[in-house]
This record gives structure tokens, C-alpha cells and sequence, in this order.
């Protein structure tokens, strides 16, 4: 099991726009398994979020990890979360539950920043992907609001995605 965070960041580095939403969901090809995610999830059995990129799945038009067993950190269970949601105030906890659970498959650590720190001060964050997206959003939350700016990183691989973006897979240094 791999721990792999994976996050769009628009071309002036934001990873969200103005209004709080993921940037890529403003580029017109986005949709169900865009931007390298669909090949991305094969390896993956499991989705690890923070609630507050958890909680607009609960209004959206479908279900957005159809696939996966979702893990949720957060300090108040939200109305409405389905009930094979796992909840946790407590990030340890929440991925020793994620770990029980686990049959080899990797882990789809979604974000935001706050969580990803989390983990990665953990030490158990393997690879950190970044799609960068073909256009600029002006404004919005930066991935050092909350990562740490010290996070080391080796490059891995990198491909070019339809539409103009690209995929950069960075191993994490321990
Ligand atoms: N560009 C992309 O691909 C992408 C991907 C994912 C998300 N996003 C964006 O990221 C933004 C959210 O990022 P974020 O960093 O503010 O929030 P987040 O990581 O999604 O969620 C933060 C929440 O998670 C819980 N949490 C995090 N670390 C914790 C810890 N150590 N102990 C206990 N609880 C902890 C807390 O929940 P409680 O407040 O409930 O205690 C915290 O408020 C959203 O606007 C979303 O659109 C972008």
C-alpha cells in the first residue's frame, strides 16, 4: 500500500480558485476520469480526505469515489455522510482504520493541504503528483498555506494529458 496525495494546481500555482473550488474543475475538459485520474485510481482501493474537501461531496450531483472506500478526517461527523464513510477526529487513528481495512491496494490521500501535511509529518506519504493545468485563476489557496515548504521531493516521472496539462509524480523523501 502506497500513500500518494495528488492535487491540480493551476499554471500561477494556485490549487484552488478564488472561491475555494478545485481549480480544475473550470478547465472545460474536465469530467468523469480526466486529467490522468482514471489511470491514476487503478492502483487504488482507498480515497483520504479532510472535511473540508469532503463535505461538498455530500450536496454534489454524483458521488465522486464511486470506487473507493472513503476515510474522513475531521472533528464533527457531517449530517449526511453515508454510512461506510469512515470518520476520525484523529489522524492516527483514522489511518490505522484505513490500514485494518487495507487488501494491498494504494491510498488516494485527495487533500487538501492540511491533510496532506498532516500525513506527511507522519512520515507515511510516499509520492506526491501534481497535475498542472494550462491556465492561470489570479487567486486562491497555496499548497504552502499548510504543506510544509521544506517537504523534499524526487522527481519521478512526468507526462504530458490531454488538454494541455501535465502530470509530475515526485517520490516524497522520508
Ligand atoms: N487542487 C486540487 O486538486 C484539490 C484537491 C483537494 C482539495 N482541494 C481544495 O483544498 C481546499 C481544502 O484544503 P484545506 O487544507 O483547507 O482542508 P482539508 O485538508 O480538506 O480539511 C481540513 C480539515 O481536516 C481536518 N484535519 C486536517 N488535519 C488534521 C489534524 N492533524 N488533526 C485533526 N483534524 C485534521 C480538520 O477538520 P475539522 O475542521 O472538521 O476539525 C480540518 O479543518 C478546498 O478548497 C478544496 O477545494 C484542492
Amino acid at each position: 500500500m502506497q500513500i500518494m496525495a495528488r492535487l491540480c494546481i493551476s499554471a500561477d500555482g494556485y490549487i484552488t480558485t478564488p472561491d475555494g473550488w478545485p481549480p480544475q474543475v473550470i478547465d472545460p475538459t474536465h469530467g468523469p476520469g480526466s486529467h490522468g485520474i482514471a489511470e491514476f485510481l487503478r492502483t487504488c482501493e482507498a480515497a483520504l480526505m479532510g472535511s473540508t474537501t469532503f463535505v461538498p461531496a455530500l450536496t454534489a450531483d454524483r458521488w465522486p469515489w464511486p470506487d473507493l472506500r472513503v476515510y474522513v478526517l475531521g472533528s464533527e461527523r457531517p449530517a449526511g455522510t453515508p454510512d461506510d464513510v469512515t470518520f476520525d477526529s484523529d489522524p492516527v487513528r483514522l489511518l490505522e482504520r484505513l490500514k485494518a481495512d487495507n487488501q494491498g491496494g494504494d491510498v488516494h490521500l485527495i487533500g487538501g493541504p492540511a491533510t496532506i501535511e498532516t500525513y506527511r509529518a507522519l512520515g507515511v506519504l510516499d509520492k506526491f503528483e501534481l497535475v498542472v493545468l494550462p491556465f492561470f485563476v489570479g487567486g486562491g489557496m497555496r499548497l504552502t498555506d499548510s504543506l510544509n515548504p521544506e517537504t523534499g521531493l524526487e522527481f519521478e516521472s512526468s507526462r504530458p494529458l490531454p488538454g494541455g496539462s501535465v502530470e509530475i509524480v515526485y517520490r516524497v523523501r522520508r
